[in-house]
């Protein structure tokens, strides 16, 4: 038997013995090093989750070491840090036959009746989603590989360009990877936005050209003054709230790209005659494709993006739902909440 955090039911976590999972073949067994708290675990821990429902194991982020390698594997040997890529097309659908296996029609994810969560001890993952990270990065830093890679993604999907004006609406964890990934990909001018300082500051001191509170100051405003009222080339919206498509809109010169990597689960008004009249296209983002995660192990391991002061708190496996309701309630000044199996 391993240890896991499990959501019993609705607010509720309990530390329970779950059988260890048996490894097949193309299998690697990880023990668990670190696991990464994220807003979809607090989805599950609430009942709200569309898929995810309790009693389940929590968490889809993590970073361990390989204990034991299943009979076909060639990357991988005991000993080996590694991280995990947490999910797994059918290969069947049309999607998987692009790469696309984050819109895969038949997806397997952690958290689900098919693949037990990453608050355990020991999870077992096929050798496919499994990637290498180097010794020069902590295994929370290793663990931060998959919100980089919906960052990644959300950059991609944003289609930035050398020299573009971007602004992104929301400084949390995704909001301020996709800053390190614009940076990282020489845009100069990033804007930010956040209705929390130790966030904003944050933002600024990753290298934002300005960060602005949102309840504060009006970011349509700021932004289109600093860009002599034409707008940004491009917007990400990495917050919520239900104003937030109309005023990325506003802030976003004609023709240019907004790029949704929010998930807003409630319909919202939207002002769809701004983007008529501006020829202005809205893009979804949905986490990422292996190239994506791919890139973001190389960007962890060459140091081209540093999340290191983005890891704001480590708890061991028995504080899991304590740091749920810390997030949860934004109770002190936390962007990546990890937890020690
Ligand atoms: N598309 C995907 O694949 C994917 C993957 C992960 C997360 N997400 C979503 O991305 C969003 C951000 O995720 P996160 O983990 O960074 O969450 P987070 O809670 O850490 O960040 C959201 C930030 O928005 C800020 N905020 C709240 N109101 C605001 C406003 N009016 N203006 C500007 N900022 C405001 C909050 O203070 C917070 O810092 C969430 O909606 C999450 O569900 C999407
Ligand atoms: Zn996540
Ligand atoms: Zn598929």
């Amino acid at each position: 038997m391993v240890r896991a955090a499990v959501v019993a039911e609705p607010y509720h976590v309990e530390i329970r013995d779950i059988p260890k999972p048996s490894v097949e073949a193309n299998d690697v067994l990880i023990k668990v090093e670190v696991a990464g708290i994220c807003g979809s675990d607090l989805h599950l821990f609430k009942g709200t989750h569309a898929f995810r429902k309790p009693p389940a194991v929590l968490g889809h982020e993590m970073a361990g070491t390989v204990v034991e390698v299943g009979k076909n594997v060639k990357k991988f040997k005991a000993g080996d840090r590694v991280t995990v890529e947490p999910q797994v097309g059918c290969g069947q659908c049309r999607y998987c036959g692009q790469g696309l296996a984050n819109l895969c029609l038949n997806k397997k994810v952690p958290g689900t009746p098919s693949w037990v969560g990453t608050f355990v001890e020991y999870f077992v993952a096929p050798e496919e989603t499994v990637y290498a990270i180097p010794e020069s990065l902590s295994f929370a830093e290793g663990l931060m590989a998959e919100p980089l890679a919906v960052a990644v993604h959300a950059v991609r999907r944003a289609e930035l360009k050398p020299g573009d004006t971007v602004a992104i609406l929301g400084s949390g964890t995704i909001g301020l990877l996709a800053l390190l990934v614009a940076k990282a990909k020489g845009i100069e001018t990033v804007y930010c936005t956040d209705v929390v300082d130790f966030n904003l500051e944050m933002a600024k001191k990753l290298g934002a050209k300005a960060a602005i509170h949102a309840l504060r100051e009006d970011p349509v405003e700021k932004i289109r003054s600093w860009t002599d009222d034409v707008g940004v080339d491009k917007v990400i919206i990495a917050a919520g709230p239900g104003t937030i498509i109309d005023q990325a809109s506003a802030i976003t010169r004609r023709r240019g790209r907004i790029t949704l990597v929010a998930m807003i689960t409630k319909p919202i008004p939207v002002y769809t005659y701004s983007f008529v009249f501006n020829e202005q296209t809205l893009a979804g983002s949905q986490t990422y494709q292996s190239q994506d995660f791919e890139e973001a192990v190389r960007l962890l391991s060459t140091k081209e993006v540093d999340v290191s002061s983005l890891i704001t708190q480590e708890l061991s496996l028995a504080e899991t739902e304590q740091g749920l309701k810390m997030l949860a309630d934004k109770a002190g000044n936390i962007v990546k909440i990890v937890v020690q199996p």
